[in-house]
């Protein structure tokens, strides 16, 4: 595959953008030549620190501009809808963070925009393309653990108990999370997400019907701190039924202590069992399956490396063809996603039809999965 160049707008220049940054030097051709936050002095204390040459505080200017090839979007949750649908009308290619948009008609319209724009248009889900998330899939896939009956997948972090990730009293990044009227929905729409779509992906099955329980715990006198009511749930507890006839638990919390990011994928087959651990960038996989289901015995799986979400992404920007996950897929979870929140409001079981409106048809024609090129080595 050709090393072509490839020129970078940042968009968002706060906590997440530093990773960012990070990854796509790592890759050949590739540099971040502008940034873009509407707080000036964030974007100009980032981008001197990261030598990146020239920063806007308007959008619209940075577009105007226009000496860009691709885009990365790193502003909040509820500023990726109007910024993705500003940056389609220049026709560049667009990675966005996690979750596409905080609602799926806001995801699914921004959808439809990238597949009118003919534009690369993925989404940073990137737990899927850890090397343990990608082997995993090749040994369902392969069959190692027969047809799955039951998927344990939790998602687990603690920044509302200890101060290793700074002070979510008084920090604007952590509040945000915590306030609807911020456009946050909680822990459910920020990290829901990610243990949907590694927990389906591992498993290649998708939810077809979901019960969900959301919990927001008082935190501060009146609920509020300054302009920040704090409405968005924290932990929430989901049952799921999945379309190759499995059931499974999906459940996440900001109240886990002693884990700062972690999370824990177990799949429960026929023949066999797979688990799945990570925290703070370490992993492991082990597998119980063959003879070793009558003695409970768990062997460790080595995963070798595979490409992570931004060089994907770079490499459907170079081949112009979308990888996943897409927008597409991240709308058909969104989807999973507004139906979990109705499904607490109303306190039952809720059927998941697979997103009518998303055409599943001609479009993932184009949207090249990236094989689970790791697994055909094993
Ligand atoms: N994929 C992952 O693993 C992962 C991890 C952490 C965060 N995230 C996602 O990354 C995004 C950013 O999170 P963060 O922790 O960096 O938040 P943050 O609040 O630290 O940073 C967001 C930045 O965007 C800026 N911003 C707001 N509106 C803007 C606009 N209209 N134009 C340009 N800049 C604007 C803010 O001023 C701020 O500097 C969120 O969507 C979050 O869910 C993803």
């Amino acid at each position: 595959m050709s090393q072509k160049p490839i020129r970078l707008l940042l968009v968002g220049t706060g906590s997440m953008a530093e990773n960012h940054v990070l990854h796509f030097r790592k890759i050949p051709g590739v540099d971040v030549v502008a940034g873009v936050d509407i707080t000036e002095e964030r974007v100009r204390a980032f981008c001197q620190l990261h030598k990146i040459p020239k920063y806007f505080t308007d959008l619209d200017e940075a577009v105007a501009w226009g000496e860009f090839d691709a885009v990365t979007n790193v502003t909040p949750d509820v500023v990726h809808h109007p910024t993705v649908m500003k940056l389609l009308e220049s026709k560049k290619p667009i990675l966005c963070e996690k979750p596409l948009a905080p609602s799926y008609p806001l995801a699914l319209e921004m959808t439809e925009a990238a597949k009118r724009a003919g534009v690369v248009a993925m989404v940073n889900l990137r737990y899927r393309e850890l090397p343990v998330m990608q082997m995993a899939r090749a040994l369902v896939e392969d069959g190692l653990v027969g047809d799955i009956r039951h998927i344990d997948a939790a998602y687990l972090q603690s920044w509302l108990v200890g101060t290793h990730w700074g002070d979510w009293r008084t920090e604007e990044r952590w509040l945000w999370r915590l306030s609807g009227a911020h456009g946050s929905r909680g822990v459910l729409g920020d990290v829901g997400i990610h243990i949907l779509d590694f927990a389906s992906y591992v498993a290649d099955q998708f939810p077809t019907s979901v019960h969900c329980r959301l919990k927001t715990f008082g935190k501060a006198e009146g609920d509020r701190i300054g302009a920040y009511g704090l409405d968005a749930n924290d932990s929430f507890v989901m049952s799921c039924e999945f379309d190759g006839g499995a059931v499974g638990v999906v459940h996440a919390s900001r109240w886990m202590t002693g884990y700062a990011n972690a999370m824990k994928l177990a799949v429960f087959g026929t023949r066999g069992a797979l688990e799945i651990w990570f925290e703070s960038e370490k992993m492991g996989l082990r597998v119980c399956a063959g003879r070793d289901v009558h003695t409970q015995t768990w062997r460790d799986v080595d995963s070798p490396p595979v490409p992570n979400t931004y060089q994907s992404f770079i490499d459907a920007v170079r081949a112009g063809e979308t990888l996943e996950p897409s927008f597409r897929r991240a709308a058909e979870l969104q989807h999973v996603l507004d139906l979990a929140f109705e499904s607490d409001r109303l306190g039952t079981a809720l059927p998941v039809e697979r997103a009518p409106s998303v055409d599943t048809t001609k479009a993932d024609a184009g949207v090249g999965a990236r094989p689970a090129t790791v697994l055909a080595e094993k």
